[in-house]
């Protein structure tokens, strides 16, 4: 295995902070109401785990998984479903739980996929934007942190499957 070089970009301490403050803003946002997060396997795994611990309201999680086709550190723009919800989401407050947004292919897809079942609302939370290879037209409506480009990995973020247990976000720096 190649070992990447790699130098914390975003601490464990700043993740916290941020997925705080994200807390806060959806229960402002949705009181007296329930939510649903959506986790997007596997890269958000992390991200969703402290974040419904900081929403203070009734909460119910579904994970679904995708995958895009493609190598190394490009997208291709082409989404597989490899595990898809397994609770209605019909009139409920639907909240998609991602680790990245890059070129937006990915969410765009899941966005329309989960609109055509008709929830009550449906919102986006991404723990990273990142801005610099957008594609399509879409915007989250909870943001951690905003990027312009590189390729980063830890705290759920991987690089050909590894890396995804550093407790920070690193950026690689031969990517
Ligand atoms: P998009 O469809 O191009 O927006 O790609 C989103 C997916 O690509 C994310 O959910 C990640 O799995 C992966 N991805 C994009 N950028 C990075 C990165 O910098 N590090 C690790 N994974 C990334
Ligand atoms: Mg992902």
């Amino acid at each position: 295995m190649l070992e990447k070089t790699h130098k914390i970009l975003y601490s464990r301490e700043r993740i916290a902070s941020e997925i705080k403050r994200i807390g806060q803003e959806i229960t402002r946002d949705f009181q007296g109401q329930e939510v649903m997060l959506v986790g997007v396997l596997k890269g958000s795994f992390l991200f969703i785990a402290d974040l419904v611990r900081e929403i203070e309201l009734p909460t119910v999680i579904d994970f679904v998984r995708l995958a895009s086709y493609g190598s190394g550190t490009q997208t291709s723009g082409i989404i597989e479903f490899r595990k898809e919800l397994e609770m209605p989401i019909r009139d409920r407050n639907v909240i998609i739980v991602e680790d990245i947004v890059d070129s937006g292919y990915t969410l765009e897809c899941l966005y329309n996929k989960l609109l055509h079942h008709q929830p009550k609302s449906l919102k986006i939370c991404t723990l990273i934007d990142k801005t610099a290879r957008r594609e399509v037209e879409i915007e989250a409506d909870y943001v951690g942190i905003t990027m312009d480009d590189g390729f980063i990995i830890g705290y759920g973020l991987d690089h050909d499957e590894r890396y995804r247990n550093l407790p920070d976000i690193h950026v690689v720096e031969d990517a």
